[in-house]
């Protein structure tokens, strides 16, 4: 079957990291005999220096007939003149909402060979393997809002609002992920207090029992989830929230590994192409110099694989080959630590094609 896949490198180190990430699928394809096609696309800075528009129409259409995105980053101090007209990173804020991207994947997982880059104890973080689906179009950042008044009477408000439809499709989307992994989901809320946490909870119960009886289930609230995190972030599989939870979480989950090089993301609609990237962004001060670190957009491929092309056994190799190279002791210069010898971008993203090629 064929699979077309829009690469979307953008800015700084994004086409470095992307063509090492397009060398591991191209490895793929031939060692597990598919065929996939690549066009690759503008969108942030690039995009606006060529066009004038940080996601140009082109782009969207190309973006929508693929069966998914593999993005670089987008920005970088060239482009932040705040008197300008536009931002890349307005690009990818529209590349989201055009796709209707309302699910937002974050995995968090330590590499053990990694487990001394964590700024945490290594027998606390040891085995942390936790995948984070957050929603990602409603809640708070999304609600009505205002200021009135003046002078010490100024306020201002932001309301949260959540469907029971935009419950119901994340948890369901996260209850499915649950069960190819361990099959367990943890729903973070904060229903003692807020009126739209009440309603999630309530519609999570209902999904869970009706539709998903054999994954284990349980429900964290959000300042409690903030510490768990720290204490004990093994003992964690999916976990889903909200918006605005899953904007904090996940960033102080992101801190867990110790190298922002190392993690990747997704977001997921209902249908349609997943866009899929490394959490990081452009890493202006290194661009160029061909030292970056590809195993998040590497690893971002490998989610690709699995939530949008359905291929597990060929994600699975990617990341086998990621922890195999791992574990013969490469290192790019973002993870070197003392006398260790760093690497470059594209000989890490060799090292991973020959794992693969076997
Ligand atoms: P950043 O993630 O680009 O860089 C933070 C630090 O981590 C830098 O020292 C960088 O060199 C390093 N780093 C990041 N990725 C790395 C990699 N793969 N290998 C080795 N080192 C790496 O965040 P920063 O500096 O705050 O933002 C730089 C630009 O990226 C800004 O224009 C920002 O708006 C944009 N950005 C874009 C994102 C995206 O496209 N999704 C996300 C975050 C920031
Ligand atoms: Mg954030």
């Amino acid at each position: 079957m064929k699979h077309s896949i829009v690469l979307l490198p953008g800015d700084g180190i994004g086409p470095e990291i992307v063509a090492q990430a397009r060398g591991v699928l191209e490895a793929v394809a031939s060692r597990f005999g598919h065929d996939f096609s690549f066009s690759s696309h503008r969108i942030g800075g690039i995009a606006i220096d060529e066009t004038g528009d940080p996601l140009p129409a082109e782009t969207v259409d190309a973006c929508r007939s693929a069966s998914a995105i593999l993005l670089g980053a987008v920005g970088g101090p060239r482009w932040d003149d705040p008197s300008a007209k536009t931002r890349p990173e307005a690009g990818l804020l529209r590349i989201r909402k055009e796709l209707g991207l309302f699910a937002n994947l974050r995995p968090i997982k330590l590499f053990d060979e990694l487990a001394d880059a964590s700024p945490l104890r290594a027998d606390i973080v040891q085995g942390t393997d936790i995948l984070f689906f957050r929603e990602l179009t409603g809640g708070v950042y999304f609600g009505e809002s205002g200021s009135s008044g003046e002078g010490e009477d100024e306020t201002a408000f932001q309301s949260m609002t959540y469907s029971r439809r935009e419950i119901k499709r994340i948890v369901r989307m996260a209850a499915t992920a649950a069960r190819e992994r361990s099959n367990r989901l943890t729903s973070v809320d904060k229903a003692n207090v807020l009126e739209p946490s009440r309603l999630w909870r309530r519609v999570a119960a209902e999904v869970m029992t009706e539709e998903f009886p054999d994954v284990q289930y349980d429900v964290v609230l959000v300042d409690a989830m903030a510490m768990h995190l720290i204490n004990r972030p093994a003992d964690f599989d999916v976990v889903v929230t909200g918006n605005l939870f899953g904007d904090i979480l996940t960033d102080e989950a992101s801190m867990l590994p110790g190298s922002l090089g190392m993690l990747p993301s997704a977001s997921l609609g209902e249908s349609g192409p997943g866009l899929y990237e490394p959490i990081h962004g452009s890493a202006p001060d290194i661009a160029g110099k061909g030292i970056a670190n590809p195993l998040a957009t590497i690893l971002a491929a490998a989610m690709m694989l699995r939530h949008s092309l359905s291929l597990h056994a060929e994600a699975d190799a990617i990341e086998t080959a990621v922890a195999g190279v791992l574990a013969d002791g490469l290192r790019t210069a973002d993870l070197a630590r003392g006398d260790s010898e760093a690497i470059s971008c594209e000989a890490m993203g060799a090292a991973v094609v020959k794992k693969i090629a076997g």
